[in-house]
């Protein structure tokens, strides 16, 4: 599914546009995950794992761009890629009522609403779609992400312990929440 440009305004007064990913902005996409991936410890690899060529990225992007179960967006700011959500609709009769969001913004670009807007969108895309409950993880200590789920809705229905582990041998627990329509 292809998300069409939107323009929003961030709390700091600049304009950032929402959009779908072109394979075109592949290299960037690439290094923004990585770049994401190294400034926190709530997502789930290290840098060093994403290891996908820009081909492949370009790949993958046509991809979610040309299914009908997956909604991407980006937000660009100053043309430059801030971060991206996602919205996998589950398929099949016992679970075409669900559905999972992520979301990455670099840190350069946290607390600006970016989150906020990219929920709105994503739960708006939900609701035409027929979802009944939209689900996502965040991992113990992630609390701007919790704060962020929270106000739109979701409550945590579970706790995984220990299926995180850190480089510094620490375990962290996931939290599973939900969010019914
Ligand atoms: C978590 C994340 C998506 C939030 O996005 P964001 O653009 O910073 O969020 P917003 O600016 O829209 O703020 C959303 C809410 O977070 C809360 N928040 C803002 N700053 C906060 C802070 N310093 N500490 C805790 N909560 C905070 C507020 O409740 C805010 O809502 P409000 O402004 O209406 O009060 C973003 O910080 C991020 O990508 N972090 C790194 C990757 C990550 O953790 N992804 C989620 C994995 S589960």
């Amino acid at each position: 599914m292809i998300f069409p440009s939107k323009t929003i305004t961030l709390k700091n007064g600049k304009s950032a546009i929402l959009r779908t990913a072109s394979p075109e902005n592949a290299a960037e996409m690439l290094s923004y995950i990585q770049t994401a991936s190294g400034e926190t410890d709530f997502l789930s690899r290290y840098p060093e794992e994403w290891t996908l060529t820009v081909e492949q990225e370009a790949g993958w992007l046509n991809a979610l761009a040309s299914s009908p179960y997956t909604l991407a967006i980006t937000c660009f700011v100053d043309g430059k890629v801030a971060g991206n959500c996602e919205i996998s609709f589950k398929r099949g009769i016992k679970e075409g009522h669900r559905a999972s969001v992520a979301i990455a913004i670099l840190q350069a670009y946290w607390g600006l609403g970016i989150g906020s807007a990219m929920f709105e969108e994503l739960i708006f895309a939900a609701k035409e779609h027929g979802t009944e409950i939209i689900e996502l993880e965040y991992i113990q200590g992630n609390d701007r992400a919790k704060r962020l789920y929270e106000k739109y809705g979701f409550k945590t229905v579970a706790e995984k312990p220990g299926v995180i582990k850190l480089k510094n041998g620490t375990y962290l627990s996931e939290f599973y929440m939900q969010k019914y329509l």
